[in-house]
């Protein structure tokens, strides 16, 4: 695992965006894992920014969704469909066609969930999934508990991810009680994990995601076993790991190491 501290949100943001239009670079027609939320607000405008100043196409990206709130239609204002395509595909010229998030309003969420599947293993598999984690260690909306090898399925919400998300929902009342989302096992299918952190309140799932022992109860800690993961932290995000001076040791300020151990 790749823990790398920047200095500043703004650093490490701009690190995310950079992997992703990296990937783009190196392959045009890569299929991108690709999250929602407050933090991943600032990487889409920095990508978009990246796509508008240089000659990164996204004309032949894939891309597929962690989740989708279950019982919101696309057209929802706070649906990740909404989200999106204001955020992201409205702004980097992907072909809408070749953009995936499980059905909010599918009538079988079961089968929707095994088309889901069946559609990432059909594209080839991600190349890069980007994930945020929640105050509770959650990755995509898999809640504390969830299997380490689930798969894409309808998951409970917790009273703490629903009050955070109230943010983007009028009331609290508004926010759904379940979700479809990939599995823990579904991510870790990824060829290349990136999670990013910022702030305080997320030192504590980081902490225990990157130290902590394996355990469902902080399903980003499933990510140890991933060949291939890269966390991205502001300092306030790193502030309990026990670590820090190694870490800071190998990639100062968040910089390349000289040689790149994974
Ligand atoms: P946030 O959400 O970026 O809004 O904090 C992250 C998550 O819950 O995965």
């Amino acid at each position: 695992m790749k823990v790398l501290i920047f200095p500043d949100a703004k650093d490490a943001i701009a690190a995310a965006a950079r992997l992703v239009l990296d990937q783009v670079r190196l392959k045009p027609d890569a299929v991108l894992g690709l999250a929602t939320g407050g933090t991943m607000e600032a990487v889409y405008d920095k990508v978009a920014d990246g796509v508008r100043e240089t000659a990164v196409s996204f004309a032949g990206v894939s891309s597929f969704n962690l989740d989708e709130y279950l019982g919101l239609p696309p057209a929802h204002p706070a649906s990740y469909h909404t989200y999106m395509r204001q955020r992201l595909f409205s702004r980097v010229g992907i072909d809408l066609a070749k953009t995936h998030l499980p059905k909010g309003d599918c009538e079988d969420a079961e089968a929707e969930c095994r088309r889901y599947e069946a559609a990432i293993a059909a594209s080839g598999g991600i190349d890069l999934q980007l994930l945020g984690i929640g105050r509770n260690g959650h990755i995509g909306f898999n809640e504390p508990t969830s299997s380490l090898s689930s798969r894409t399925r309808v998951k409970t919400l917790t009273a703490d991810t629903r009050e955070a998300n109230a943010q983007f929902f009028d009331r609290l009342e508004d926010v759904p009680h379940y979700a479809l989302t990939m599995g823990i096992g579904t991510i870790l299918d990824a060829r290349h994990c990136v999670l990013l952190a910022i702030g305080a309140s997320k030192a504590e799932p980081v902490a225990k995601a990157i130290e902590g022992p394996l355990a469902a109860t902080c399903p980003a800690s499933a990510l140890q076993l991933h060949r291939h993961a890269t966390m991205l932290l502001d300092r306030e995000a790193a502030a309990s790991l026990q670590l820090v001076d190694y870490y800071q040791r190998v990639h100062p300020d968040g910089a390349p190491a000289q040689i790149e151990p994974r």
